[in-house]
């Protein structure tokens, strides 16, 4: 049996639908197990990434175990409690979601919890390093993922896109590796199933890197419509986070990874998709055309 955390989420659940297609026997955590919609087969267990004990009792009798953990700076304590509950229940194999960046120290430039110019992890690059050195320490077999930018992050555009008015972008022109959450949830199970995936951290990107800008074009391109964007500065985007209830570290980490990303940090294609799959990374375009729905188009590709 496998347990998947973040069983709800964009990348467990389509783990948990890889899983149960394969015909494995899958155990889906969530806060409200009730109103999870999985499919058939899927038992689901209540739990919360931040209660170690519910996390415990979910994993009891699983083999392997998915970790999503970290949503912020308060929950990065979290994920040792994740890589715990997994070796006290006696799970064999985890596998833990990570992010591309985590201990770059190019990421602490400009962090104003550090001393200016000191070289050091910004805040934001350590959100998944205590999770990662945890699951590295486990004794357990591990894989880590770390992925760049969800082509899916592009889902907060549709409402402007059927709407008609300009989608914010905060990412200026940087290029990320975009890759398409069904490539990580594909290979977040190779991992879960095959050890030959044990000891190695994958930094998974799409097959090119793509501006925000370039995004909205294959994605017009797709509609047979433009889709403009409204450039935001991170500062501009700092404020919208507050006033939209994120606390200062929250908001000063996204701004300072929009930075690095406006900057270049993230112009970055590796090969390791290929390398765990043996086959290419799908496109952005790929994605689009699969999730068109989402942003008014009915008719098909234009
Ligand atoms: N988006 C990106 O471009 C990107 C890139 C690289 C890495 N990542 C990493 O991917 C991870 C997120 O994965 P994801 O997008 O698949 O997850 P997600 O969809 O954001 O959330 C996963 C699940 O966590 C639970 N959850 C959500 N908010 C919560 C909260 N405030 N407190 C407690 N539980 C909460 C929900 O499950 P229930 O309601 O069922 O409990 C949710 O379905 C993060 O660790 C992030 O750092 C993201």
């Amino acid at each position: 049996m496998i347990l998947v955390t973040g069983a709800t989420g964009t990348i467990g659940s389509e783990v948990v639908r890889q899983l149960a297609a394969r015909g494995e026997k899958v155990r889906a955590l969530s806060r409200d197990p009730a109103g999870a919609q999985m499919p058939s087969g899927v038992e689901t267990a209540p739990g919360h990434h931040r209660d170690r004990a519910s996390v415990e009792a979910a994993m009891a009798g699983a083999e392997a175990a998915f970790l999503v953990g970290v949503f912020g700076p308060d929950d990065a304590e979290h994920d040792r409690g994740l890589v715990a509950a997994a070796r006290a229940a006696g799970v064999r194999r985890i596998v833990k979601l990570s992010a591309i960046g985590t201990g770059d120290p190019r990421l602490g430039a400009g962090d104003p919890q550090l001393d200016a110019g000191a070289p050091h992890v910004g805040a934001f690059g350590t959100w998944h390093l205590h999770g990662e050195e945890a699951v590295r320490a486990s004794g357990l077999e591990w894989t880590i993922l770390r992925p760049s930018n969800f082509a899916s992050n592009t889902l907060s555009w549709a409402q402007a896109v059927r709407e008609g008015t300009p989608a914010l972008n905060m990412m200026g022109a940087g290029k990320q590796g975009v890759v398409d959450p069904r490539d990580i949830a594909e290979i977040a199970v190779a991992a879960l199933l095959d050890p030959r995936h044990s000891g190695r951290t994958y930094t998974l990107t799409g097959p090119e890197t793509l501006s925000a800008h370039e995004q909205a074009a294959v994605l017009g391109e797709i509609l047979g419509r433009a889709v403009p964007l409204h450039d935001l500065s991170p500062e501009e985007r700092r404020e919208q986070l507050l006033a939209a209830g994120l606390g200062e570290a929250y908001a000063d980490g996204l701004v300072i990874a929009a930075r690095f990303i406006q900057n270049g940090g993230n112009d970055v294609v590796t090969e390791d998709v290929r390398e765990a799959l043996g086959r290419a990374p799908r496109t952005y375009r790929e994605w689009v055309v699969d999730h068109r729905e989402a942003f008014g188009e009915e008719f098909g590709v234009s």
